[in-house]
Formats: C-alpha cells, structure tokens, sequence
C-alpha cells in the first residue's frame, strides 16, 4: 500500500510506522508527509527517513478547498492509495473526502466518544476519570466521529501528570497504529473493510 501520512507535530507516530515498515512488521509505504506546519519536527524526521513531504501554510490559501485541492494532486500523482493521519490537527475537508472517504484513518488518544477534539490527554485529567486510552478510526467530516476500527484502554493512575499520562498513552499508539494499519491492509486484500 502506497501511504501519505499527514501530521502537524512531533511526528512520533510517523516514525513509529516508518519503523515498523522497516521492521517488515506493515507492508506499506510513506510515499508523502503532509505537512502543515513548516517548522515541525516530523519534517526532521521525514528527512532522516528518506521521505519526500510536502509542507505548506494553510493562512496562505483563502479556503480548505484550496489548499486540499493542492494536496490531492500531490496525493494523484505520487499514486497514494491511502491517508493515515497521525497528529493533523485540522478537519479534513470535502475535497479530500471525496475522493479519499473509507481511505482515511485517525489515531486519538482517547477513548472515543469521550475527549474528542484538542487536548484529549487535559480534558481526561479535568475530568478525573479513571480511564482513557486510544483509538483509531475512520475519518468523516466530523471531529474524530468516524467509525471505530480498534481501541485501547490506558489506566489514569491518581499521581499522574499530563505528561507521565502522555507518554503512556503515546506508547500504546506507537504499538496499536502499525498494527492496526496492518490489518486493515490485509482485509483490503481479502475483499473489504468491514465498519
Ligand atoms: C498523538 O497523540 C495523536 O493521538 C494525536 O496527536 C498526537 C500526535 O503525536 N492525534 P505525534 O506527532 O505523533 O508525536
């Protein structure tokens, strides 16, 4: 599978499945990062990885539709057959659904329905709950609403912080996301994905 992950940050997730590709544990490949915030590290990353990416200002274009547009040819032409985000942090708008709805994944760190949107990591600890976790799901329009496809639960211990929490929870994705990914390429193979 021809792969474009896109991402805004530290691009951990990015470097967990270009590593589980090296690793031969995910039969694919990053054919493109996507990128909308130039200075990020996962550019760094990209670079280091050999991977070719593509960066821009999304202020730089008057509407979504645009900036997607650009983003879709760059997709055509590179042969991309399916959009992992990992750390994108904006809604993905119609153009790239039209032609990448069903083909588009997300990792939350979450148990979704609860804590979608920004700083679900914050909004778990403001709601002392006693649990939260991962998910990986399907894209739609919505904010993480698409179907899920796997989830993971991470126990919240009382002295955790935001960032002991974090580091948890980054460690389940880095483990579920390549896995995940690899089973879904599979089924594709045996005749749809089930939802
Ligand atoms: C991850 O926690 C992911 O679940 C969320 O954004 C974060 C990205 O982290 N959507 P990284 O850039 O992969 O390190």
């Amino acid at each position: 599978k021809k792969i474009a992950v896109f991402a805004s940050g530290s691009g951990s997730n990015f470097q967990a499945i270009v590593d589980a590709i090296k690793e031969k544990k995910l039969n694919a490949e990053v054919s493109l990062l996507v990128c909308d915030k130039p200075g990020a590290r996962v550019i760094e990353r990209a670079e280091e990885a050999g991977v070719e990416y593509f960066t821009f200002f999304p202020k730089q274009y008057e509407t979504k539709a645009e900036f997607e547009t650009e983003i879709l040819k760059r997709l055509r032409a590179k042969g991309i057959e399916f959009i992992v985000l990992a750390g994108y942090m904006r809604l993905i708008g119609g153009t790239l659904l039209a032609d990448f709805e069903g083909r588009i994944v997300n990792i939350h760190p979450s148990l979704l329905p609860d804590f979608p949107g920004k700083d679900a990591i914050g909004q778990a600890l403001e709601a002392q709950a006693g649990v939260s976790g991962v998910t990986v799901h399907y894209v739609d329009s919505g904010m993480d609403t698409g179907p899920v496809i796997a989830q993971k639960a991470v126990m919240i211990r009382k002295e955790d912080t935001r960032e002991s929490l974090q580091q948890r929870i980054q460690q389940v994705e880095h483990e579920l996301f390549p896995r995940v990914l690899e089973e879904l390429f599979n089924q594709e193979k045996v005749g749809g994905v089930q939802s």
